[in-house]
This record gives C-alpha cells, sequence and structure tokens, in this order.
C-alpha cells in the first residue's frame, strides 16, 4: 500500500469509527414560554402530548436556567456557551434593520460541531442579527441550511395575519413601520410577507429532508429549531387551530408540539432514535409574556416572568431525551442553556473553542445521573451595564438579589414587584431566597442571628466578584444602531419601501 493510499485507509477508518459513536443533536427551542406552560409541567390545559412524552422517557430539569428574560441574548448564548455580554447582544434585542448581529468571530455549536464531521441544519426563528446583505444569518456561523424567519415574527406588520377559521383576524398590529416578515432559504428571501400559516408544514418538511438525508449519507447530524411559538402574536395553523381549551396560546403550542413529534416520527423512520440526543427548552426570558395577559404565557409557581430577573422570567422548562442512554427521571440539579455547547462538543469528540466558556458539560449530569458540576448562575438584566454588574446571583439552593427592577412585559399580574411601576431598587444586604423552600421568591430569609445564612450570602458576594472579575464586556452589537435599508426586501430596488417589499 502506498504511503498515500494507507493515509487515505486510516482517515475513511477514522471517519467510520467516528460517525458511529457520534450521535445526532436535535434541539427544538420554544419562544416566550413560561415554566408553567407544558403539560409535564403542570399546566391543566395545554396539549403538549409529544413534549410530555419526551419528559416521560427522558430527563427533565426543574432547576435549569436561560440567560436573559429577552429572545436575542439568549439565543446568543445558547449557541456560543458564553453571557451576552462576552458577545455583545444587548440591551434588549435586534431589530430587522439593526447594524450588528452575534460577532462572526464567535463559534456557534454548529461551527464547534462541523469540523467534527456534522451536518448542520437551523429552522425557524434566528434572531442574531440580519445586517448588510444578510451578513449575520445562520449560513454565515456554522449552518449549512436554513429555512426560516431571521426575528421575530411580530416585527413587521401583521394586522393580516389572520387566525383559523381564515376570516379571524388574529389580536394584534405588530410592527406597522417595518417590512413585512420574511421567509429565508439559507440567504435569499423565498416568500415575504410570510405564509404563517404554512410555516409549520415547511419547517417539518425541511427538518425531515435535513434528517433522512443526513442518515442516508450516514453523517451525523445536529438539527437546531428555534420556533417562533409561542411569541406573540400566538396563533396556529389549520392542524392545531381550536384544538386546546387554552387559547390561541394553546393553540400555538400545540402546532409546535405536533411539528416536535413529526421530527420524532423521523427520527424513528430513519432508525437513528437511539443515537440523537433531543433537548427541548426555552429561550431565554422566554418567559412568559404576562404582559398579553391570558393570551401569553405562564410561569407556573414562579416570580414574575418576562424582563425581570425573578425566576420568573429565567428558569425554563428543559427535558434531554436519548432513549437507552439518558436514563428517564426528574433532575433538580442546576443547568443552563449555557451548558448545551460544552455537552454537544463532548459528546461528539469535537474541539471547544479558545474562549472564555461559560457553559459547563454535563455529560455526567445526563448519562451517569452524576451531579451538575454547575453551582452558580448569574442573571443580567435585559440592559446589563459594567455599573450595576449583576441583578442576581444563583449559588446552589440559594438566590441573592443585589437589585430588582420591575418591566413592562411583566406587567400584569396581581404582585408589585413585577409591574414597571416597581423601579430598580438596591438591596444591600442582598434579597436572599432558599429556592428549595421558596421557588417562588416570597419570603426573603432573615440574617438575623443565622451566622450560616451569613456565610451564605459572603459566598455568594465572593462568587460575584470572582465572576465579575472575569467579565470583559464586549462592544454592544445593539446599540450599533439602525439602517433602514437593511431592513430584507425580496425587491431591493422597489419603491416605496416598505410596502413594494412583496413578492
Ligand atoms: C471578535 O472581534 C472583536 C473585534 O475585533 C474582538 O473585540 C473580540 O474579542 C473578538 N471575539 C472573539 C471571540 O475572538
Ligand atoms: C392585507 O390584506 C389586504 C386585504 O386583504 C391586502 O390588500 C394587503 O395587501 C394585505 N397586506 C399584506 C401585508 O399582506
Ligand atoms: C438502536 O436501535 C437499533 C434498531 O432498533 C438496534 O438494532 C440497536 O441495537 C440499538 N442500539 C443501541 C445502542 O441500543
Amino acid at each position: 500500500m502506498s504511503q498515500l493510499r494507507a493515509v487515505v485507509f486510516v482517515n475513511v477508518l477514522f471517519l467510520c469509527l467516528s460517525s458511529a459513536s457520534q450521535p445526532n443533536f436535535v434541539l427544538f427551542f420554544a419562544d416566550d414560554l413560561g415554566y408553567g406552560d407544558l403539560g409535564c409541567y403542570g399546566h391543566p390545559t395545554s396539549l403538549t402530548p409529544n413534549l410530555d412524552k419526551l419528559a416521560a422517557g427522558g430527563l427533565r430539569f426543574t432547576d435549569f436556567y436561560c440567560t436573559s428574560p429577552v429572545c436575542s441574548p439568549s439565543r446568543s448564548s445558547l449557541l456560543t456557551g458564553r453571557y451576552q455580554t462576552r458577545t455583545g447582544i444587548y440591551p434588549g434585542v435586534l431589530y430587522p434593520d439593526s447594524i450588528g448581529g452575534l460577532p462572526l468571530n464567535e463559534t456557534t455549536i454548529a461551527e464547534v460541531l462541523k469540523p467534527a464531521g456534522y451536518a448542520t441544519a437551523a429552522v425557524g426563528k434566528w434572531h442574531l442579527g440580519y445586517g448588510a446583505n444578510g451578513m449575520y444569518l445562520p449560513t454565515n456561523q456554522g449552518f449549512d441550511h436554513y429555512l426560516g424567519i431571521p426575528y421575530s415574527h411580530d416585527m413587521g406588520p401583521c394586522k393580516n395575519l389572520t387566525c383559523f377559521p381564515p376570516d379571524v383576524k388574529c389580536f394584534g398590529l405588530c410592527d406597522v413601520g417595518s417590512v413585512t416578515v420574511p421567509l429565508m432559504k439559507n440567504e435569499k428571501i423565498i416568500q415575504q410577507p410570510a405564509n404563517f400559516l404554512e410555516l409549520e408544514k415547511a419547517y417539518s418538511d425541511f427538518a425531515t429532508n435535513f434528517i433522512l438525508t443526513s442518515t442516508q449519507k450516514q453523517q451525523p447530524f445536529f438539527l437546531y429549531y428555534p420556533s417562533h411559538h409561542t411569541h406573540y402574536p400566538q396563533y396556529a395553523g389549520q392542524r392545531a387551530a381550536g384544538r386546546t381549551l387554552r387559547g390561541s396560546y394553546g393553540d400555538a403550542l400545540a402546532e409546535f408540539d405536533d411539528t416536535i413529534g413529526d421530527i420524532m416520527a423521523t427520527l424513528e423512520k430513519a432508525g437513528v432514535l437511539n443515537n440523537t440526543l433531543v433537548f427541548f427548552t426555552s429561550d431565554n426570558g422566554l418567559v412568559p409574556e404576562l404582559m398579553r395577559m391570558s393570551r401569553g404565557g405562564n410561569a407556573g409557581l414562579l416570580k414574575c416572568g418576562k424582563g425581570t430577573t425573578y425566576d420568573g422570567g429565567m428558569r425554563e422548562p428543559a427535558i434531554a431525551y436519548w432513549p437507552g442512554t439518558i436514563k428517564p427521571g426528574v433532575t433538580h440539579q442546576l443547568g443552563s442553556i449555557l451548558d448545551i455547547l460544552p455537552t454537544f462538543a463532548n459528546l461528539a469528540g469535537a474541539k471547544l473553542p479558545s474562549v472564555i466558556l461559560d457553559g459547563i458539560d454535563l455529560t455526567e449530569l445526563l448519562i451517569h445521573q452524576g451531579r451538575s458540576p454547575r453551582e452558580t448562575m448569574m442573571f443580567y438584566p435585559t440592559d446589563p451595564s459594567e455599573m450595576y454588574g449583576l441583578f442576581a446571583v444563583r449559588y446552589k439552593k440559594y438566590k441573592a438579589h443585589f437589585y430588582t427592577r420591575g418591566a413592562t412585559h411583566s406587567g400584569t399580574t396581581p404582585d408589585a414587584d413585577c409591574p414597571i411601576f416597581a423601579v430598580l431598587k438596591p438591596h444591600d444586604p442582598p434579597l436572599l431566597f432558599n429556592l428549595e423552600m421558596d421557588p417562588s421568591e416570597n419570603y426573603p430569609l432573615s440574617l438575623y442571628g443565622k451566622p450560616e445564612l451569613q456565610d451564605v450570602l459572603e459566598k455568594i458576594k465572593q462568587v460575584k466578584a470572582e465572576f465579575e472579575a472575569t467579565m470583559v464586556f464586549a462592544q454592544s452589537e445593539v446599540s450599533k444602531g439602525a439602517d433602514r435599508s437593511l431592513e430584507p426586501c425580496c425587491n431591493p430596488e422597489c419603491s416605496p419601501k416598505p410596502t413594494c417589499c412583496s413578492c
């Protein structure tokens, strides 16, 4: 055998060996979904049979956190394993005309897995930037294929969004001033405005096709499916509309759950169910949007919701499912969306990026029922700043609030701490809660005559100081501002904009 042939042979052998042991990954990400919204987390009228099945056959987390109580920052943390302050995805969220986006030199999960031989695809809501000529789209961030809406589906005039039956208008006007919402295939706009009512089928077909193509090629794959459900305006296509007792929020959730069912059926059909780690959680903050009242989500027994650093804003349902490998059960150990990148990287035998990672590998917890190596969780507000730093820190079962503040998006609950009228309040000493005994953050612990709690607080202050000493705030991408000419338009030379952007 020539030297070259020997090298080729060894490489082929290596590829075969590695792909046989490399699991596939399917990552489902809901939008504005709270702790109390799924059937398997106690909602009485949500219809989530497919998610409930994943929960029953997988590991369900009770203490899993996103990193921000709003969309774009959490998505950046999910895909990079880093707090949004390190990547610049703050304050608030990106818009269709934003100049900035997730910096291209950040390494996403897709960019970690690709060199390890993975096929990668994203389908659904991106919301990490569009930018000049779509420079921030998923195809420039490690995804081979993309189909979806590049931001929230209310970021356009959705006054025409009709629910089912087709003559019923959905609630609300959305953002009337910008272009109608585009549907993108890779970097091309294939429909504008996007046909919302048919979107779910398009996504499901795309995911099915990607899974079947990858398995036929015997290539391990990573499918990232961030759904626009259950963000406002909530609606569903014909298959799910009117099917639940919970109104449009319940129908939207049921539609997403249907697609999850379709994808699980495809994995089974392709014979890869027992070689695929399926992970479900909700985006950041995805907290319920309490501002929408009963049309919004539900944080269950947690305090407040979207926009706040109480647990209702940042603690999320999370399920890890991998039959034969992950033992079914419930865990009260800590986990975070930050941990998905290092966990997938380890399971795939992929190399970690050489940056400061905030995520921790959870393989021991998932596969060997070990302890979670995560002991802390940091809480930044929607507008993090070096001046205020962290608003709260969770350490083991304790959470200390250094600052609290209400938010518009949490404005409709009876709790006076949640709405925007609850102005920024510093706490010295910090408000300390035992989340195992008081998950609703109702009863701050009295430190008086409790030296052990004083010690806990000292420890939390030390953890906070050590963390903040390593935190170098990246330049804010959101504050780079906006340029109306960057809004996606399927007919770029047309006028008058934005109305002429229709194809
Ligand atoms: C990306 O580039 C920016 C600007 O040059 C730099 O400040 C930042 O540290 C880089 N990030 C990474 C992860 O390399
Ligand atoms: C909204 O509906 C009206 C009437 O059906 C139609 O003329 C208009 O083009 C629609 N607008 C969009 C953005 O789809
Ligand atoms: C996975 O499922 C296939 C088909 O059902 C079976 O042949 C195989 O042994 C299973 N592998 C593992 C690791 O359980």
